[in-house]
């Protein structure tokens, strides 16, 4: 293979830069041209590519958001345009591509690689939705994020006495939920994989009252039975020891440098991808598995197990006395 391409798709995760530098560096080094793909699958909708050069991802391994654009494409849920894009890059002249997103530029990738286009997909999703990878690229940077805000969010709730609730985003995953609940201690991690009755919400919250504790924080998955706003409400309303506030963090957590795990991830994997499409290996997700990146077939992808398995479970316990 001379010449492949990258996009990036679905909503920008940190450290999607530093996978794309990889990718562009390694495939380089082994004398292939990369292309970048502007605005996810967009730019092969709209014919938008641009070649990637070594100094042209220079100094980026530390930048947010994506420096080809990333998102969703519409059209290109039809199949029809799904094979004009195919006609497109053969066109160029382009023999690979490289899919750097979460669960929908997976499913996308997979039918680019059914049409004959060998792609390899690279995990980039806060949402760590994507089954195969213990990890995808983002999260841990969004994990650090909610968990400074929900320190700061906890010291102005014990100097008032509050219950907060803070909504994380993960859209129909509580990841970012139960690991940011965990790093900060807080009272409740409520998610979509395990949903509460809002009884049990005040029971914990009476507890919490009776044991002293002087704020109740609650970090709610943005997939979860309520909004933050609604949880807030049905808090007032209720005969509860603390009043209550709410806080969206919002898109917040997809911004921001990289933290120093997700620059390493996302270098192997970016790398691993690159060595993986030029030696003949496509229809693969670049996995991380036992510390180290694995290519999983796509149509051989294990389903997604709950985050908040049984080995978890004695959290509860700390929270709850
Ligand atoms: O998939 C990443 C994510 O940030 C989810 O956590 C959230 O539900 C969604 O994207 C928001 O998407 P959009 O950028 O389209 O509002």
């Amino acid at each position: 293979m001379k010449k492949i391409a990258v996009l990036a798709s679905g909503g920008d995760a940190p450290g999607m830069n530093a996978a794309i530098r990889a990718v562009t560096r390694a495939a380089r080094f082994h004398g292939a041209s990369v292309w970048g793909v502007w605005d996810g699958y967009s730019g092969l909708v709209d014919h938008r590519i641009e070649e990637l050069t070594s100094r042209g991802v220079a100094g980026i391994i530390q930048r947010g958001g994506c420096i080809i654009g990333a998102g969703r494409s519409r059209a290109f849920f039809e199949e029809a345009c799904r094979i004009e894009c195919v006609d497109y890059l053969r066109s160029e002249g382009i023999e690979g591509l490289v899919v750097i997103g979460g669960n929908g530029s997976l499913q996308g990738a997979a039918e680019l690689q059914e049409l004959g286009v060998p792609t390899v997909v690279i995990p980039g999703s806060i949402d760590n939705d994507i089954p195969g990878t213990e990890i995808c690229i983002g999260v841990d940077t969004a994990i650090n994020t909610a968990v400074e805000a929900i320190d700061r969010i906890r010291e102005t709730a014990s100097a008032l006495q509050r219950a907060m609730i803070v909504e994380v985003m993960g859209r129909h995953s509580g990841y970012i939920a139960i690991m940011s609940g965990i790093a900060t201690g807080a009272e409740m991690i409520i998610t979509p994989e395990r949903p509460v009755e809002l009884d049990e919400v005040f029971k914990q919250m009476r507890l919490g009252g009776e044991h002293g504790k002087r704020h109740f924080i609650i970090v709610l998955a943005e997939g979860a039975s309520w909004s933050a706003t609604e949880l807030a409400r049905q808090v007032e309303d209720a005969p509860n020891p603390y009043d209550a506030r709410y806080t969206v963090l919002g898109y917040i957590q997809r911004g921001g440098s990289p933290s120093r795990f997700d620059r390493i991830l996302a270098t192997r994997m970016g790398v691993a991808a690159a060595e993986a499409l030029l030696d003949g290996r496509s229809g693969v997700l670049m996995a991380w598995r036992h510390n180290q990146c694995e290519a999983l077939p796509l149509d051989e992808l294990p389903p997604l197990s709950d985050p908040w398995d049984g080995s978890l479970e004695h959290i509860h316990r700390i929270t709850a006395t």
